[in-house]
Parts: C-alpha cells; structure tokens; sequence
C-alpha cells in the first residue's frame, strides 16, 4: 500500500509516504529560504518521498524556534519559496509547508503564551497575551496562510504539537485563561479554530489542510487520546483534511519511544474521528510502514529521521520498479 496514491481534494499524493517538518535552522535572519533548503528538501524529491512538508515557518518573527527559521511573515519571503516548490513538484512531490508559532518555546527576548507558566523548571516565564494580541496573531496565520498559497504549496499545515504556541492554548497544563480562550476544552480550542478560519479566509478551498497535533502530554491532568480525538472531530467540522499526529513537547514528561510508538494515537483518531491521519514516530522501515497502512491505522506514515539519513528510502523501497524512478538515475535502480 505504501506506493498507492491517495487523493485529498484537488490532490493526489504519488504514494504514502511523507516527510513530516523538520527545522533546518539553515535561513538567515530575514526567514528566506536558501540553497541548503533546495538541497534539501529537493533530495527528498528526487528521492520518490510523495510528500513534503517544509519544515516550522513563522508566521511572525516572535514565533521563531531559532533566529535561522524560515518564516513567512512577510511577502519578500514567498518568492525563494515558490521556487523550491516549483523544482520539487517536478519531481513528482506534494509540497506542503507546516506554518508556526513557538508561543513560549521561541528563541526570542519576547515570549507570549496563553498564561504566564514556564516550559519547565529553568524556563523562562512568557507573557500572557490579551485578546487583542490574541487576535492579531490570528491574523498572522491567516497571511502566512495566503503567502503560502502564492508560493504554490499544495497542503498546508498548522502546528498545534510539540508544546508551541497552540498546543499551549490547547492544554489546560499551560492554559489558565479564565476568558474565553481557556477553560473547559471548546474554549482552550477556540484559538485553533478561530487559525483554522484564517487560513480557510486565504488557503484555496481546493487544497488539503492539516493540522498537527501532540495526542497526549503524558502527564497527568494534561490533554488525552480522549480530549484529541474531540479536537480532530471538531477540527474536521472546521474543514481540516488531515492530522498528523505526534506527541508531548509541552513540558519535561517520560516517554517511551519505540518503533511506532505513536501509531495508537494516529488510528485512535482516525477511528474516533474519521479523518485521515498521518503515523509518525521512529517508523523506518517498510514493513512496519505497510503494517500500518494496511491495517487502516494511518492513511500516510511520515519518517523524519530514516529520511535525513537516507533521502532515497522511497527509491530503495519501490525495489525494481524503475519506471517511478528519476530517468536520471534509472540505469541504477536494481532490476
Ligand atoms: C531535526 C529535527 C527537526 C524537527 N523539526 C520539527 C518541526 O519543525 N516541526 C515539527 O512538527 N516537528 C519537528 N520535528 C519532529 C519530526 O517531525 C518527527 O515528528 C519526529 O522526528 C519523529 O519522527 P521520526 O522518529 O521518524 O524522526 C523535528 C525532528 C527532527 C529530528
């Protein structure tokens, strides 16, 4: 199943396997994209992965992870962008670009949360934004949205994981809004879905969009499989496509990491919800790949770290089928 296409939309995915984002920390400081990224990603291209999904951009430069991150807060940034996914598609790749807020996790001297708690014991204490501010970076996602849209990108894709700014909105760990935006689960929600209404406002309607989300904090009186699959159900109301679903990143908690360690949170929402999900977390090799799929766990399996070792997985993967090959390289594809 790993090599059947999938259709989302207007989309169709050449296989089932993707790239989820990955920080290059490779731009400078003006957030454009270099040739590090073309290198880069364009490897997976050439390499058979179906889809792409360019790594954390901000949508504002106080939501950066590094100073290196790309960003997409201002129009001079789509044109390098458009022209990796340009070279990128012609290889064959879905290009999808994972737009992003660190909220209290960012590099910067300015750190913005829903609630004025740390990351972790040293971490630094963020400021708590009012609804005003609030509101504004709404907005921001809405035009990183747009600009995305005009760079070409096929999907796009909100980072709600990993401890991030609407992850932080989203736990009531790090949420202790007594306003509207905190409380009971809708309103720790309601920050996501108001992003996802942005981005509707300036994504076209016939292209895929995702979210990601951390399927559990792994801590007690965080959020649960329970509480994400209520959140993907309301997500997909909202008009979401896809989930990719990882986990933890919110504050220092145990994880046992193994060989699929999150695929139980990909099917409990795809079960739960009925929505498409992508499998994520230490997946590297084709069987486990095809377990999942073909046991409608997951509708794509994303491998992040196989794909910065080895950019032609998928080419090694499809064996002798050389006509998926590049013609550039066919003569070597083992037959
Ligand atoms: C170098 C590196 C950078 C990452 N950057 C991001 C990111 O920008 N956004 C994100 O959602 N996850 C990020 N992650 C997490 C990966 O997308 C992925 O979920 C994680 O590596 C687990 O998958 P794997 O075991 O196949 O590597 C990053 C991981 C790595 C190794």
């Amino acid at each position: 199943m790993l090599f059947s296409p999938f259709t989302l939309k207007s989309v169709v995915f050449p296989n089932r396997i993707v790239m989820p984002a990955m920080c290059q920390y490779s731009a400078e400081e003006d957030g454009l994209a270099l040739e590090w990224h073309y290198v880069h990603y364009g490897s997976r291209a050439v390499g058979g992965t179906g889809c792409i999904i360019v790594e954390a951009t901000a949508v504002e430069p106080r939501g950066r992870i590094s100073a290196q991150d790309l960003g997409l807060w201002d129009d001079r940034q789509v044109e390098p962008l458009r022209r990796l996914v340009d070279f990128c598609r012609r290889q064959g790749a879905v290009m999808g670009i994972q737009i992003a807020h660190a909220g209290r996790k960012a590099c910067g001297p300015e750190l913005v949360a829903p609630s004025a708690l740390p990351a972790g014991p040293d971490q630094p204490t963020p400021r708590a934004l009012s609804q005003g501010e609030i509101q504004d970076i709404v907005g921001q996602w809405g035009l990183a949205a747009k600009r995305a849209a005009e760079a070409g990108f096929d999907l796009l894709q909100i980072h709600g994981a990993h401890g991030y700014l609407i992850h932080e909105f989203l736990s009531p760990l790090s949420n202790a809004r007594d306003d509207e935006y905190g409380g009971d689960l809708p309103g720790r929600m309601r920050f996501l879905l108001e992003i996802v209404e942005a981005a509707k406002a300036h994504w076209p309607e016939d292209k895929p969009l995702s979210v990601r989300l951390s399927a559990v904090d792994y801590l007690e009186g965080g959020l649960t499989v329970s509480d994400t699959v209520q959140i993907a159900a309301k997500l997909k109301e909202a008009g979401v496509d896809l989930i990719d679903v990882s986990s933890g990143g919110l504050l220092p908690a145990p994880i046992q990491a193994r060989p699929g360690y999150q695929v139980p949170f990909a099917e409990a929402v795809r079960r739960g919800a009925v929505i498409p999900t992508i499998a994520v977390g230490l997946i590297s090799t084709t069987e486990l790949a095809e377990e999942i799929l073909a046991n409608g766990r997951a509708d794509f399996v994303a491998l992040g770290r196989e794909l910065l070792r080895n950019p032609y997985w998928p080419l090694q993967a499809m064996g002798n089928q050389r006509e998926n090959w590049p013609f550039q390289y066919r003569r070597a594809a083992r037959n």
